[in-house]
């Protein structure tokens, strides 16, 4: 029923939600707040990211250094800084970075920030947290805020994020990501798997309309 309700809904949800976002949106969580500019992936009538936050919020991230891989509209960013971490924010989208520079500029955070293409720009470090929450609908995007929603006709997003990413994986990172039940899960842990990576579920977060889950991204060892 709930899937009925999700399928039904989902055209005038979105129609509404890109109407809604013709401007920019302030959006807060636990006082840290983020400008929502138009194009840029939004929190707001989502769910995905609060979901994430509410995680992250138990996570001791004090001293700890973060990495958020397509940051959006900054808030897990923002929210990672006020927690004392040392936060690296990267995302494809130029609008984004500007935006999230200015919100944290003026909340007195120290955020450093990138616009890459997945890993491009960023030189293999070891981070503590990796925190993705990825774009996965298949569909190709035609244009730069498309690309908050739309991995790729054949999950292109995922098949080069889990190319990229070996790199940055070490002993010691937590590389989260956070998936949905409306994700392709068995193809999108097919594409980790001819990597050599495996997901294993850390938390499930059921909604009014959908599942949420996160999983740690580890790289597979094999006897030697
Ligand atoms: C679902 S949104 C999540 C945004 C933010 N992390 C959040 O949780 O609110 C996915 C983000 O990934 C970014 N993105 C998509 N493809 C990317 C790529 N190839 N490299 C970097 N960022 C990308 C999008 O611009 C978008 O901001």
């Amino acid at each position: 029923m709930k899937n009925l309700i999700r399928r039904i809904t989902h055209p005038v949800y979105k129609r509404y939600h890109f109407w809604y976002h013709r401007k920019p949106r302030k959006y807060t969580y636990n006082n840290i707040y983020t400008i929502v500019q138009p194009t840029v992936f939004s929190p707001i009538n989502t769910v995905s990211t609060k979901v994430f936050l509410d995680h992250i919020d138990t996570i001791e991230l004090n001293n700890k250094t973060v990495l958020e891989l397509g940051c959006g509209s900054g808030i897990i960013s923002i929210f990672s800084a006020s927690k004392g971490s040392e936060v690296t924010a990267t995302d494809i989208n130029v609008i984004a970075i500007k935006s999230l520079n200015e919100a944290s500029f003026e909340q007195d955070f120290s955020i450093k920030t990138t616009v890459s293409d997945l890993f491009k720009n960023i030189n293999p470090f070891d981070f503590d947290y990796i925190f993705i929450n990825p774009p996965y609908y298949p569909k190709r995007p035609k244009d730069i805020s498309e690309k908050a929603w739309f991995c790729g006709e054949n999950f292109e997003y995922f098949q080069e994020l889990f190319d990229q990413i070996p790199p940055y994986l070490s002993d010691t990172t937590n590389c989260l990501m956070i998936l949905s039940q409306d994700c392709d899960l068995k193809n999108i842990k097919n594409i980790a798997t001819k990597n050599h990576l495996s997901f294993v579920k850390i938390n499930e977060k059921q909604t009014l309309f959908e599942k949420n889950f996160i999983y740690k991204i580890i790289k597979n060892t094999y006897p030697k």
